[in-house]
């Protein structure tokens, strides 16, 4: 998130409820750009299966048993559907096998965090794995109904104008969040708390997710400053996407944004 030029306060969640979002202020010039404003009415709405609470082997060498193409013939086409400014989802989308993710691995503040079941078991393997090499990330933020999503980009909007929002907050609809295949990982180590800043990217910790989300299946879709000029939203580097090992292997050799990779797969031939 490109923010250091705009001399602002930033905001920290100190609560959610149906009431509506709880925020103080506090110094700096760094906001999170992306609010998690989950109600208790949507948590208790999704299964609360819990993904498995015991840390698994860290397999982060795990070599995809099939081809991408393969894994798209047989997966639930969201998991690969392209989801953005223009392409966006129904309001009344909501994935079936949403699973709360045990609190062990929520951010401080962000507890029942849901994801859809292979997004959930990936991510707890990747944290997992990233705590037995010394690294700590937790979740932030993961699925996202259409209602919270609106919400939060109408925050946006009051908080940095229109123009700055869209840059930074997916309009209601248009978020992969929604998809509940994504969340928001994130360190303490940033000198912020567990807030969403760009600088998480050059920490030790945004480095191994750059460097190894994909061996967990997960592409990161804002990958850059430049980028933006492709996705229209500044670097999240936080921002990872399922979209299983298969896929998130290749997309990682590909080199391309993570939009540009799921269209072309999305006009292969299947073989
Ligand atoms: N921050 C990303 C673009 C979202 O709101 O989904
Ligand atoms: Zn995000």
């Amino acid at each position: 998130m490109d923010i250091t030029s705009i001399g602002r306060r930033s905001w920290v969640l100190v609560g959610v409820g149906a009431a509506g979002i709880a925020l103080a202020a506090c110094g700096g010039t760094k906001a999170p750009p992306e609010v998690r404003v989950a109600t208790a009415a949507a948590s208790a709405s999704v299964s609360q299966t819990s993904a498995t609470p015991a840390a698994p082997k860290a397999t982060a060498a795990t070599v995809a048993s099939q081809t991408c193409a393969a894994f798209a013939q047989t997966v639930d086409p969201y998991v690969l559907r392209v989801v953005d400014k223009q392409r966006g989802l129904p309001a009344d989308y909501r994935p079936s096998d949403l699973q709360t993710i045990d609190d062990r691995w929520a951010a401080p503040g962000f507890p029942n965090e849901i994801m859809r079941a292979q997004a959930a078991s990936a991510i707890v393997e990747m944290l997992s794995a990233a705590q037995a090499q010394g690294v700590t990330l937790r979740i932030r933020s993961s699925f996202r109904s259409y209602a919270e999503q609106q919400r939060t980009f109408q925050f946006w909007i009051g908080q940095l104008g229109e123009a700055q929002a869209r840059r930074e907050s997916a309009p209601p609809g248009n978020s992969e969040h929604q998809l509940g295949t994504t969340a928001d990982v994130i360190s303490a180590n940033s000198g912020t708390g567990w807030e969403l800043v760009e600088q998480f990217g050059a920490l030790p910790e945004g480095k191994w997710v750059t460097a190894h989300a994909h061996e967990f299946g997960f592409a990161i879709s804002y990958p850059s400053t430049e980028a933006e000029a492709v996705t229209g939203y500044v670097w999240e580097p936080w921002h990872v996407r399922y979209i299983g090992k298969a896929c998130a292997a290749e997309w990682k050799s590909s080199g391309l944004v993570l939009v540009r990779f799921l269209e072309r797969l999305a006009t292969a031939p299947a073989r």
